[in-house]
């Protein structure tokens, strides 16, 4: 990856203005910040955009718009078979679309199992004579194609990073707008913290001065939710007879002895001494293992404690507070260091992306969910924006109300069609379940455009066409994990 950023760097080195395409998701955000922070710098001509995906509108757009040079960041490799006409660069970490065919093929020929295949992926490119094939004239810089696991790897942040280091080595408190892309991945959620290329970024983000790296509670919202929404909210791991209830959180507290208020003000984690933090965390070890409390914690030293700039997950969320709502622009702002007015605005409408998760969640209970063999799905029809269903599946998912076992796919009414994301874990991608596979071969199946990762993954379909899209998914799942099984 750093010889493809070194390339990337050069061609990016020689351009007198480029056009930044990103994904407006918190990596995608952070990932377009790192990018054209580090062109400023260089004194390099820039302009971004926020997208929702790629598509064959916004393709032609760019084609007919003349631009020198493009730099796509946490999105590209998808589609990189559609980016022909265009002098492009790429650093992401989805599945790339070249390689997805290769993958496939080896698949179904030998009948190996589902696991990525880095056999291919390393002979690709040392017949190219170099660890990043090129794809005529678009470069990238994908873990994917380096036989790495995008999905915890590395996020779309991350190769940015990897470029802007080529670009400007002085620039290393960029890493740590990385860390916040990756968390926003979730990329650290297997082990509890980041590993692999993240932790390398890690190390320069330490070493930088901007960011520490502790183990602390792990549970969401440490600097700026009440202790008692801190517990109530936690469904992983469950904490039987405290998560989802309110009354069972309060009482829990008060037979601490720790103050929930400060004047008119919740306290949070944050706010708590070391006695209190101690206290709680042994008295929530009668719920759950340590080990399933702590988590590596990744703090911005110059922040604010009890704010959520200050811890890069609450960083991340606010990051999608802004990008999910047509706001991408302000969280840019707030990355690139803003933090007056654009600041003000992106916790204005981080207050309005808590509502709306919650009602959307309400929203779900009261529709229900479907079972089908080996799937589960729910349509939100225009109850719930397309940009936001992703998070809301995941967070169904991880509800601990529903099954564990079966991927979600939820639905949403979108402009062009429909939108569905689908969500699994870990443990089913371990069984051979691959949400990225199954988007991209449905949509070439019944058309519309889809792909992402193993665990999370997007599409846009017809209206109309929900119906074909789940019976295939569903015996899509069913071979999946047969295929595994069998070998
Ligand atoms: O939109 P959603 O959150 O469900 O997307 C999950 C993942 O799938 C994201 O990484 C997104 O970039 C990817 N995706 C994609 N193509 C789409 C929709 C989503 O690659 N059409
Ligand atoms: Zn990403």
């Amino acid at each position: 990856m750093k010889e493809a950023a070194k390339k990337v760097a050069e061609r990016l080195r020689d351009a007198s203005s480029v056009l930044i395409i990103s994904h407006i998701d918190a990596d995608g955000i952070s990932s377009g910040s790192i990018a054209s922070y580090v062109l400023d710098h260089i004194g390099i001509k820039n302009e971004i955009r926020f997208v929702k995906k790629l598509d064959e509108k916004l393709i032609a757009d760019l084609e007919a718009g003349n631009h020198e040079l493009i730099w796509f960041t946490d999105l590209g490799s998808g589609y990189v078979h559609m980016l022909g006409n265009l002098n492009a660069v790429i650093s992401d970490h989805h599945v790339p679309s070249e390689v997805k065919v290769e993958t496939f093929e080896e698949k179904e020929d030998v009948g190996t199992s589902t696991s990525s295949s880095p056999k291919t992926l390393f002979d690709f490119s040392e017949a190219s004579g170099t660890p990043t094939p090129v794809t005529s004239n678009i470069l990238q810089v994908n873990p994917h194609l380096v036989g790495r696991d995008g999905s915890t790897d590395i996020s779309g942040a991350g190769t940015a990073y990897l470029v802007a280091r080529e670009l400007a080595p002085e620039l290393k408190w960029l890493a740590s707008i990385a860390i916040v892309g990756a968390v926003g991945d979730l990329q650290d959620r297997g082990e509890g913290k980041l590993i692999g290329t993240n932790r390398e970024i890690l190390e320069d983000a330490i070493e930088s001065g901007a960011m520490e790296a502790i183990v602390d509670i792990g549970l969401y919202g440490r600097e700026t939710r009440p202790l008692y929404k801190l517990i109530q909210y936690t469904s992983d791991p469950e904490l039987i007879g405290l998560s989802g209830n309110y009354r069972a959180c309060m009482n829990f507290l008060m037979s601490l002895d720790i103050d929930l208020k400060a004047g008119e003000k919740w306290r949070s984690w944050s706010d708590l001494d070391r006695m209190e933090q101690r206290r709680l965390l042994s008295a929530l070890s009668n719920f759950a293992s340590r080990e399933e409390l702590l988590s590596e914690i990744y703090l911005f030293v110059n922040e604010k404690p009890g704010t959520s700039l200050h811890e890069a997950k609450e960083f991340a969320t606010l990051l999608n507070s802004c990008g999910r709502y047509g706001k991408a622009e302000v969280a840019f702002e707030v990355c690139k260091g803003d933090r007056a007015t654009y600041l003000n605005q992106a916790f204005d409408l981080q207050g309005g992306h808590k509502k709306y998760l919650v009602q959307s969640m309400k929203i779900i209970e009261e529709m229900g969910i479907e079972t089908m063999d080996n799937i589960q799905y729910v349509h939100a029809g225009d109850q719930i924006l397309d940009s936001v269903i992703g998070i809301v599946a995941g967070m169904v998912l991880g509800s601990g109300k529903i099954p564990k076992h079966m991927p979600i796919f939820a639905f949403s009414d979108a402009e062009d069609g429909v939108k569905v994301s689908g969500r699994s874990t870990d443990d089913m991608a371990a069984m051979g379940i691959d949400l990225s596979e199954l988007m991209s071969k449905i949509t070439e199946e019944i058309g519309g455009i889809g792909g992402g990762h193993n665990v999370a993954a997007g599409a846009t379909i017809e209206a109309g066409k929900e119906d074909e899209f789940l019976q295939l998914a569903d015996k899509m799942v069913g071979e999946m994990i047969l295929r595994a099984r069998d070998g």
